[in-house]
């Protein structure tokens, strides 16, 4: 009996390590003991002078996760023919990109070659909610980077024209369940967002409204004059949770009230499994934040690189 279920719990490590390494918490004790500190130090002297470095650095993990694992493959540049992720359709929310060099170049000097780019952007991903009034967690780390980065993968992102069952799928073939997705969306608490993205809820929606009618009135009002239809803005848009530049839960609340800005975040709305959890979260910040917490030690596990990068840019 007992043979068997050691055999049984190989089987299954043994196909947990198709995604990578095995993380642990104090991988980096005794070769890098002060790699955490100075990443914390690069993300807040980066915050100092730009706001908008948390949510670009937890967007730049997740778009990270979503290709190929938590490889860092989303920091690589283009070379010669290859047009990496980074210069793909999405890109023109990506940025802030100087701040993960930022940490690498300190982290070199402390301990050359040990710290893979991958483990410092989930560090710095947390470092960015951390810092923005929301909760904070130990990162399993031993994450090894990727030598491929393709911009035709980031099509497999999920998109915020997206329903609940393109979103489900899309976070079930990461090994992510409905709560992983609910409790990641909340992540929605911190940024900004073009309107090219939301464009078609306030705007011809369908042959029946011009304006998606699960949008509170008003809020789509307000957007539509941010956005018009022939929009020639290109930096137009809207801080996706208006109210605080913190890390809370109020992205649910709005949501409950019509107030989200993608058809994706209003589909949570449409099971009633989802639904619940976001009524969950809108009245328990403690409820999102261990949940988040969670999702994230989860999508930040995905692994699948090969490499300790020198410079988070071009492969080894
Ligand atoms: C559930 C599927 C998701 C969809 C469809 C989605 C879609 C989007 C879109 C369209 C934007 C705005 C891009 C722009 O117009 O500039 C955005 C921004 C953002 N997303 Fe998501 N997202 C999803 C999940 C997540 C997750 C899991 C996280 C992190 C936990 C996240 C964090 C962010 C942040 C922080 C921003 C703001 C970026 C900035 O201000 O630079 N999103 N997302
Ligand atoms: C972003 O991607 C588009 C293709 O979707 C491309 O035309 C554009 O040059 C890219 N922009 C940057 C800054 O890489
Ligand atoms: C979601 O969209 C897909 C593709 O358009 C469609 O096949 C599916 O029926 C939709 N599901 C729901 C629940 O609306
Ligand atoms: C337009 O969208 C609404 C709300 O989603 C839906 O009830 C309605 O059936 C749609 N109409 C058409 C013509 O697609």
């Amino acid at each position: 009996m007992a043979a068997i279920v050691v055999l049984f719990c190989t089987l299954i490590f043994s196909s947990l390590s198709f995604f990578g390494n095995a993380l642990s918490s104090n991988y980096y004790d005794k070769t890098c003991p002060n790699a955490e500190e100075a990443i914390t130090n690069a993300v807040k002297n980066a915050i100092n002078n730009d706001q908008t470095v948390p949510a670009a650095l937890l967007r730049m993990h997740f778009h990270d996760c979503f290709i190929r694992g938590c490889d860092a493959s989303v920091l690589l540049k283009s070379v010669g023919k290859n047009t990496a992720e980074k210069d793909g359709p999405p890109n023109i929310s990506l940025h802030a990109f100087y701040v993960i060099d930022n940490a690498k170049k300190a982290v070199e000097d402390l301990c050359p070659g040990v710290v893979s780019c991958a483990d410092i952007l989930a560090l710095a991903a947390r470092d960015a909610v951390a810092l923005s009034g929301g909760p904070t967690w130990d990162v399993p780390k031993g994450r090894l980077d990727g030598r491929v980065s393709k911009a035709t993968e980031t099509r497999s992102l999920p998109a915020p024209t997206f329903n609940i069952s393109q979103l489900q799928q899309s976070f079930s073939q990461r090994g992510l369940s409905m709560k992983d997705l609910v409790a990641l969306s909340g992540g929605h608490t911190l940024g900004f967002s073009h309107c090219s993205s939301f464009q078609s809820r306030i705007h011809n929606f369908n042959a029946t409204f011009d304006v998606d009618p699960t949008m509170h009135p008003a809020f789509a009002a307000s957007l539509k004059s941010i956005c018009p239809l022939h929009n020639k803005a290109k930096n137009a848009g809207a801080t996706m949770d208006p109210s605080t530049a913190i890390f809370d839960n109020t992205y649910f609340k709005l949501l409950l009230q019509g107030r989200s800005l993608f058809s994706s975040d209003q589909s949570l709305l449409t099971t009633t499994k989802t639904k619940a959890l976001v009524s969950k979260f809108a009245s328990s910040q403690e409820a999102f934040a261990d949940a988040f917490v969670k999702s994230m030690i989860k999508m930040s596990s995905l692994n699948g690189g090969q490499e300790v990068r020198l410079d988070c840019k071009v492969v080894n």
